[in-house]
C-alpha cells in the first residue's frame, strides 16, 4: 500500500468510525510543532490573577523554564499585582489584556492558567484547547457537571494536556496512605468520612450594591452569569458564597477533600447522594451553607463529607481531614500526616504515623510541566478532576433540593427528578455560548 493510500484508507475508517460514533481520538501522543520539547521554554498566559492566580504565578516561575508572555484579568488592580511579581521573579513585564481571548489568540503563549472565579472556568479551557494550548485549571473543575463534562471533551478531543488544580494529589503522604488503602492491608474498606472544619472563616457581614470600582470590567467578570447590580460582597474571594457563581465549601474544599479521600476509594461513582445542611452559623448575604453533611453511596462503600464555617476559637483538632475505615484498620489523614491504626491480632501491616511534607503545589505543578512536555496526561487529568469534581456538585444538588440523588453515572442525569437535573447544567447569559454543553 503506498503512503498516499495508507492514509487515505486510515481516514476513510476513522470517518466510518466516526459516523458509528466510535471513534475515540488517542488521547496521548508526541510532542508536534510549536509545542514545548524537554529542554524548551514554556510560555505561560495568566487568566485571573486574584489571590490564587497570583499564588499559582509564584509557584509556576518556581520551575526555570517557565517566561510569563501575557496576563489576564478584568480589573486593573489584579493586573498591578500579576507584573509585580513577574517583576520580581523573572525582571520584566509581560503584557497585560481584560478579555481572555486575546491571551488564547497569542502564538507565544504554550500554556494556559485559569484561576479565575469557577463561573468561569470551562469557557477559557474550552476555547483553550481549541486553540492548542495545553492548561492548568483551578479546582473546582467548573460551576457545574455538565460543563465539566464538555472540559473533558474538549480536552480529548484537542488532544491537550490539562491538569487541574487540586494539589493534594501530588502529596506524597497522601499518595502513601492511598496505596496501602488500595493495596488491601486495610482489608475490606467499607466507609471513609472527609471533613472540612474552617474555624477561621470569617463571616461577610451586609453589604449594600454599589457602584464598580474603577478599573474593572465588571460585564466581563459576570461573563456567562446572569446580569445584576454590582455588590462588592460577591466579588473577589467571595463570589463562592453565591450559586451564581461557585458552590460554597462543599465545592471549594469539598473538592479537595473527596479528591484525597477516592484516592484510596474504589474508582466507582455514587448510586445515590443526600446531604442536609444551612446557615446556622453566619447571618450574612452567603446563600452557600456554612455547615453541611453530605452522604454519598457507592457500589461497595459509602463516603461520608462534612463542613462547618465560622470562627470556634480553634477548638478543632485539625481543621481538615480524610479517615478510611478498613475490616483490618483505620487510616486518618490530616495536613501534618496520617497515622494507621490496624487491630494487632488481624491485620497484616503494623501500625504506623508518617508526616506530611509540607505544600505540594509545586510538585502538582512540576508534574504538569513534565506532561507538558512528554505528551502523557498529569495525575489530576480532566477524568479524574470531573469525576471528583461531580461528587461535590451533586452534594450542593441534594442540598439545594433537598431530595435524595440517584444518579445515573453514564448518561450523567439525576434519575426520574426534573428539578434536580437541571441544576446539573447551566444556562449561560448571552451572547456567552459554551461548545459542547450538552443541555445549553
Ligand atoms: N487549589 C487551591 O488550593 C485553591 C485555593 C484558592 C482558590 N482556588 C480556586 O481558584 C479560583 C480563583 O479563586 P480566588 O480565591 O483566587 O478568587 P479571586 O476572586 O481572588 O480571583 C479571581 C480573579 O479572576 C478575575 N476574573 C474574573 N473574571 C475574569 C475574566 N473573565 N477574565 C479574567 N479574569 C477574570 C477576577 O478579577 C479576580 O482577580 C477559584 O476557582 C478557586 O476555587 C484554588
Amino acid at each position: 500500500m503506498s503512503d498516499l493510500t495508507r492514509r487515505k484508507f486510515i481516514g476513510q475508517t476513522a470517518l466510518a468510525a466516526l459516523a458509528a460514533g466510535t471513534f475515540q481520538a488517542p488521547f496521548i501522543r508526541t510532542a508536534r510543532a510549536g509545542e514545548p520539547g524537554p529542554n524548551d521554554k514554556i510560555r505561560l498566559g495568566l487568566i485571573g490573577c486574584g489571590g490564587m492566580g497570583q499564588g499559582d504565578l509564584k509557584c509556576f516561575f518556581g520551575n526555570p523554564e517557565i517566561d510569563c508572555a501575557v496576563i489576564c484579568d478584568v480589573d486593573d488592580a489584579q493586573l498591578a499585582k500579576g507584573l509585580e511579581i513577574c517583576d520580581d521573579k523573572r525582571g520584566k513585564k509581560p503584557d497585560t489584556v481584560k478579555d481572555f481571548r486575546r491571551v488564547l489568540d497569542r502564538k507565544d503563549v504554550d500554556v494556559v492558567l485559569i484561576a479565575t472565579p469557577d463561573h468561569w472556568h470551562a469557557l477559557p479551557m474550552v476555547m483553550a484547547a481549541q486553540a492548542g494550548k495545553d492548561i492548568y485549571v483551578e479546582k473546582p473543575l467548573a460551576k457545574t457537571i455538565d460543563e465539566g463534562r464538555a472540559m473533558l471533551e474538549a480536552s480529548r478531543k484537542y488532544n491537550r494536556v490539562v491538569q487541574m488544580g487540586s494539589q493534594w494529589r501530588s502529596a506524597p503522604h497522601i499518595i502513601e496512605a492511598a496505596e496501602i488503602i488500595r493495596s488491601g492491608k486495610l482489608g475490606k474498606v467499607s466507609l471513609a468520612r472527609a471533613w472540612a472544619f474552617l474555624d477561621w472563616l470569617p463571616t461577610i457581614g451586609h453589604v449594600a450594591d454599589g457602584p464598580v470600582p474603577p478599573g474593572v470590567d465588571y460585564n466581563m467578570w459576570l461573563g456567562p452569569a446572569p446580569e445584576r447590580a454590582f455588590n462588592q460582597n460577591r466579588f473577589h474571594f467571595n463570589f463562592r458564597w453565591f450559586w451564581d457563581y461557585a458552590g460554597g465549601l462543599m465545592t471549594d474544599w469539598g473538592v479537595h477533600l473527596l479528591n484525597m479521600a477516592s484516592m484510596g476509594l474504589p474508582p466507582e461513582n455514587p448510586k445515590s447522594v443526600s446531604a442536609c445542611g444551612g446557615k446556622f452559623i453566619f447571618d450574612d448575604d452567603s446563600e452557600t451553607p456554612d455547615s453541611l453533611v453530605t452522604v454519598y453511596e457507592f457500589p461497595s462503600c459509602q463516603l461520608i463529607w462534612e463542613h462547618r464555617a465560622g470562627l470556634n476559637n480553634g477548638l478543632n483538632n485539625r481543621s481538615w481531614g480524610v479517615e478510611w475505615h478498613g475490616t483490618e484498620g483505620n487510616i486518618i489523614l490530616n495536613d501534618a500526616g496520617w497515622e494507621l491504626v490496624t487491630e494487632p491480632k488481624k491485620a497484616n501491616i503494623p501500625s504506623q504515623k508518617k508526616k506530611s511534607q509540607g505544600d505540594p503545589r509545586a510538585a502538582h505543578v512540576r508534574n504538569f510541566l513534565d506532561c507538558c512536555k512528554s505528551r502523557q496526561q498529569p495525575v489530576l487529568n480532566l477524568e479524574v478532576g470531573h469525576r471528583v469534581s461531580s461528587l461535590a456538585h451533586l452534594g450542593n444538588i441534594a442540598y439545594r433540593t433537598g431530595h435524595k440523588i440517584v444518579w445515573d453515572s453514564v448518561a450523567e442525569k439525576v434519575v426520574d427528578d426534573h428539578q434536580a437535573d437541571k441544576l446539573v447544567s447551566v444556562k449561560y447569559r448571552k451572547p456567552w455560548h459554551l461548545p459542547g454543553m450538552r443541555r445549553a
